[in-house]
């Protein structure tokens, strides 16, 4: 099986080839981040027209990359949501066009599910890990989203949330953050670079909710509480005051998300934990995981970093199961239900206010 992924839904517009058993045969991703950068988070009207632009040339990419032609495909998958709508559209009237042009079937995969199963994806030439074995608890945190789920295979049916925000995602706290210490965006990175350096104990903050036997998350306290310090004390004075209060923010969001992570682990009785998302990529969240959850007797799996933000190999992966037993949404709208984990966050993907 060869399927092509294609994901467009928030500042990536991506493609990729993967085979049936998880390898990325080819991958393309072309970021947005400089073209919104000034803004300080994602503008939806530009993310659509930029998206628009590079569509077809990461398609034409990974074709040329893996020397295959269009009809060596087996299927197509593409998110069809959540996401930002118009950003959404480009790519499922692309792919639309493309299945129908081709006569492949074609599969609409949820952006959550994508990330939930990046774990999977086999890159050649870089070290492999041992797969998750099924059930597993997952940790998904990225700029749009963040909650806990128990996977018990990869179809929706079989994926139930545990938990989530209630307001900003990890994300997008961590952006927010950076923007009003005026590191620019996305500020996640940034911060983990400059945390690395930093003492976490400098600085006090207060835990953002950590109430036990509640899986929800709250990350809007701890942004209103770095906004208060920085009006009381100014931005930091030298570099290394800067990397105690990246060091002391980060420190309480990861010690929040692997705190619930573990505790919703314990709760489902399993002995994997997955990381996945933007927020994945944290070098302090996959280091202090591990070492945490090692006591439970509970193994941390996390994608290699390219698969932990936004790609279309895991739109691939994620869509093709119900490519391989023979399921065809081509008729559809590509936005109903059964494609699509429910919403119950209270901020949807998307609505993120700069
Ligand atoms: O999954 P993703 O690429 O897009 C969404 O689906 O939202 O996640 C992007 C988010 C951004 O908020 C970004 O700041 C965050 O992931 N992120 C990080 C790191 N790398 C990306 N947050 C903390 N530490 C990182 N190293
Ligand atoms: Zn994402």
């Amino acid at each position: 099986m060869l399927i092509l992924g294609i994901e467009t839904s928030c500042d990536e517009t991506a493609a990729a080839l993967v085979s049936g058993d998880g390898t990325v045969v080819s991958d393309a991703v072309h970021s947005q981040i400089k073209l919104h950068a000034p803004y300080g988070g994602v503008v939806p009207e530009l993310a659509s027209r930029d998206h628009l632009r590079n569509v077809r040339p990461v398609i034409r990419e990974v074709f040329s990359k893996a020397g295959l032609s269009p009809s060596a495909l087996s299927g197509i998958a593409v998110t069809c949501r959540p996401g930002l709508s118009g950003a959404l559209l480009v790519g499922v009237q692309v792919a639309k066009g493309l299945a129908f042009a081709l006569d492949k079937p074609i599969v609409g995969v949820d952006h959550l599910v994508g990330h939930l199963l990046a774990v999977f994806l086999k890159f050649p030439g870089a070290p492999t890990q041992p797969a998750p074995e099924y059930p597993f608890v997952a940790l998904l945190a990225s700029g749009g989203h963040t909650a806990l789920y128990r996977v018990a295979g990869p179809a929706i049916a079989q994926i139930n949330e545990l938990g989530a925000t209630r307001d900003d995602a990890a994300g997008e706290c961590f952006d927010k953050v950076g923007k009003l210490l005026g590191l620019g965006y996305p500020g996640g990175p940034v911060i983990d670079r400059l945390a690395k350096d930093g003492n976490p104990d400098a600085v006090q903050l207060p835990w953002p909710m950590r109430r036990k036997g509640s899986l929800e998350f709250s990350f809007s306290g701890l942004k209103s509480n770095m906004l208060r310090w920085v009006n009381e004390h100014g931005l930091p004075k030298d570099e290394q005051a800067q990397k105690d209060l990246c060091a002391a923010f980060q420190r309480r969001v990861v010690d929040t998300l692997i705190w619930k992570a573990l505790e919703a682990a314990r709760a489902e009785r399993v002995s994997t934990l997955v990381l996945a998302g933007g927020v994945a990529a944290n070098r302090e969240l996959r280091e202090r995981s591990a070492a945490q959850a090692a006591p439970h007797g509970i193994r941390v799996v996390v994608p290699p970093f390219k698969a932990c933000t936004d790609n279309a190999s895991m739109i691939a992966y994620a869509g093709l199961h119900r490519l391989a037993a023979g399921e065809n949404d081509a008729g559809a709208l590509l936005m109903s239900p059964h494609t699509c984990l429910p919403q119950s966050t209270k901020k949807g993907r998307g609505k993120r206010d700069n």
